[in-house]
């Protein structure tokens, strides 16, 4: 697919960092110091899921995601704004992985909705497809970018994303592009990984932003979302408090 073929590359001669991550920054007198890394490309990264997925349940297993997402899940009130939408409610996980998201919602809830998932990687599609229906989700797969959703405009009651965010040079574009396919009332809710010492390990291997809760709610204000919420998620292993959890809701 075309979307996937930028390989990152740019022109020797050009010195810009806009679309790199900011890693690190600080002041030493008139100095503001910022220490940025490229991403990976999304060709890159998506190859490196798809060399990952078929430990990814593993990986999902040791940080109990699906109990940890839970907790949030249930605090941000979603399940009142999918009761509120009826039977045929609709809701979209953004880079789905293995669907332990969509499954901790599912779980939470009394009445089944529509999922949806889509994913860059081809592999973690294939991981999603199997375990969501396993798990008896009703739910539809598609391999594309969170930063042009393959979606009209107003389509989903809630747009979701765990873990993917931080892995963008411009987390806002995706959060736009989320809120682009948001009905009003509908329901935001992302989990990014914060500051800490395994956030840290997770900003080396891969390249992503540590989150931090000021930034998280300033990138929801900045896309005219309300009702703003966080709250840390405790993830299994060793990995402790390395990520939060944040909501918010489109106005009517
Ligand atoms: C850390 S995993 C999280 C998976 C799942 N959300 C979870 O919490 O278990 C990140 C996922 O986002 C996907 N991803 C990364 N960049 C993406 C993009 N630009 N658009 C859509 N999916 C993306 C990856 O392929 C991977 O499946």
């Amino acid at each position: 697919m075309t979307q996937f073929e930028n390989n990152g590359l740019r022109p020797s001669h050009t010195p810009v960092m806009e679309d790199a991550i900011l890693m690190t920054s600080g002041r030493i007198g008139s100095w503001e110091i910022l220490l940025k890394r490229r991403p990976l490309s999304s060709t890159d990264l998506a190859n490196r899921y798809d060399t990952v997925s078929g430990n990814w349940e593993r990986t999902a297993g040791r940080f109990q995601l699906e109990a940890a997402y839970q907790k949030p899940l249930l605090a941000s009130q979603v399940a009142t704004v999918l009761g509120q939408a009826g039977p045929q409610a609709q809701v979209l996980d953004c880079g789905v992985g293995s669907g332990s998201l969509s499954i901790a919602l599912d779980r939470i809830l009394t009445d089944p909705v529509i999922f949806h998932g889509i994913d860059t990687s081809a592999k973690m599609l294939v991981q999603a497809r199997s375990k969501m229906q396993s798990a008896g989700l009703r739910a539809h797969f598609k391999q594309a970018d969170i930063l042009s959703l393959p979606h009209d405009d107003q389509s989903f009651d809630v747009v979701m994303a765990a873990h993917v965010l931080e892995h963008l040079p411009d987390p806002k574009r995706a959060l736009r592009e989320m809120v682009r396919v948001l009905k009003p009332g509908g329901m935001v809710f992302v989990c990014a990984t914060r500051p800490s010492l395994f956030g840290a390990l997770i900003q080396l291997k891969w390249r992503t932003w540590a989150v931090t809760e000021e930034q998280g709610v300033a990138w929801l204000r900045a896309c005219q979302l309300t009702e703003i919420g966080y709250q840390p998620v405790h993830l299994g292993a060793c990995a402790g408090v390395a990520s939060t959890a944040f909501w918010a809701r489109l106005p009517k």
